[in-house]
């Protein structure tokens, strides 16, 4: 038996008796999706039935204020959903005659529907062989296919949505997406779940290699740290000083140009080193020469670059000694291959060496 077939024989043998289920109908089942969106199904189940008794139709709700409209939502929270609601009527009464569109076009143009809330009214009420994507399905999926890379973001969306359209029972659509949904609701939980008793055991990956806590990978997009910082360019006739450090949040271990972070820091990793502050404040009157911006993983770093040009060939010495650095001179034409980093072209353009 293929999965598909394996899942909708589960699915009808336990899905919940829910209202919105009894009818195929795309306006009770367009109000229970929208509810479904940031509420669970028991919290909204006494609402909705209060809700469409009240408004049974597309005509009663594009009839009544937004005010009244809004308080048959009362403890649902998300009211824009209510408000959107509202209006989505009246835009079916007047273009489409009170009854519900029946192409994704026209129903994405409705406000407050997405392509998760679009989909799942016409496969549900009218089965147009659309697949649906929402939590719960990304992560039957990415187990089930065993999709280890991370499941938010834009490109899992396509990837995963991909994976969906494959597995779409195009003989029952609606059944189908109410059975995936069903099953990452009550058997492919996030954390324990009943992998012995899935109608998708067999041919599920993260079941087979033991692999249900590592999928689906959650990583949250990593902020943004913004970071101003000065580089130092001493130059003594053609010959620039470079540094190595032992502590340097991106640099350490190699030769470099001495730099530091200026203002806030994240945390102590980032500090300027003893010799930057010494640098800075015996130099403290040279102008920025110019600045540019540098972008490292997730840290946005704009530099200001300083130039000194050293009359005391040995003026510098005192200043490096006692820190715990090794340092060189190197060719202004050597730079380059000396500290190996887009970091020493982005100086070179501002010097114009
Ligand atoms: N979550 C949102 N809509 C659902 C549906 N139709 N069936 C199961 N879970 C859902």
């Amino acid at each position: 038996m293929n999965p598909q077939k394996k899942l909708r024989d589960w699915y009808l043998l336990h899905k919940r008796d829910l209202p919105f289920r009894k009818k195929k109908q795309a306006y009770p089942i367009w109000i229970s999706e929208v509810m479904l969106q940031q509420t669970r199904v028991a919290a909204m189940l006494p609402l909705f039935e209060n809700f469409v008794n009240r408004f049974p139709n597309p005509e009663s709700l594009a009839k009544a204020t937004e005010e009244e409209v809004l308080s048959f939502w009362k403890g649902l929270g998300y009211y824009s959903r209510a408000r959107n609601i509202r209006k989505a009527a009246i835009q079916i009464v007047q273009q489409y005659n009170g009854s519900f569109p029946k192409d994704l076009d026209s129903v994405l143009k409705l406000p407050g529907i997405g392509n998760y809330t679009a989909r799942a009214i016409l496969s549900i009420s009218y089965d147009l062989p659309l697949a649906v994507l929402d939590g719960n399905v990304k992560r039957v999926l990415s187990r089930y296919y065993g999709y280890t890379k991370n499941i938010l973001g834009p490109q899992a969306e396509k990837e995963l949505q991909l994976k969906a359209d494959g597995f779409l029972n195009l003989d029952f659509p609606g059944d189908h997406n109410q059975a995936v949904m069903e099953l990452g609701a009550t058997i492919c939980l996030p954390e324990s779940p009943k992998c012995l008793v899935c109608p998708l055991m067999d041919g599920c990956y993260a079941r087979i290699h033991g692999k249900t806590k590592e999928i689906p990978l959650r990583e949250k997009k990593q902020k943004q740290v913004l970071l101003t910082g000065e580089i130092w360019v001493i130059q003594q006739k053609n010959l620039i000083l470079l540094i190595k450090e032992k502590k340097n949040r991106f640099l350490k271990g190699m030769f470099h140009l001495p730099s530091g972070f200026l203002g806030e820091i994240p945390n102590s990793d980032y500090a300027p080193s003893p010799f930057f502050h010494s640098v800075q404040s015996e130099y403290k009157e040279t102008p920025s020469k110019g600045k540019f911006k540098h972008t490292i993983t997730y840290h946005k770093l704009e530099y200001s670059v300083h130039l000194v040009n050293l009359k005391e060939p040995n003026q510098i010495q005192s200043l490096l000694a006692g820190n715990d650095l090794e340092s060189k001179w190197v060719e202004v034409s050597d730079l380059e291959s000396e500290f190996p980093s887009s970091l020493a072209k982005k100086v070179k353009k501002i010097l114009l060496y």
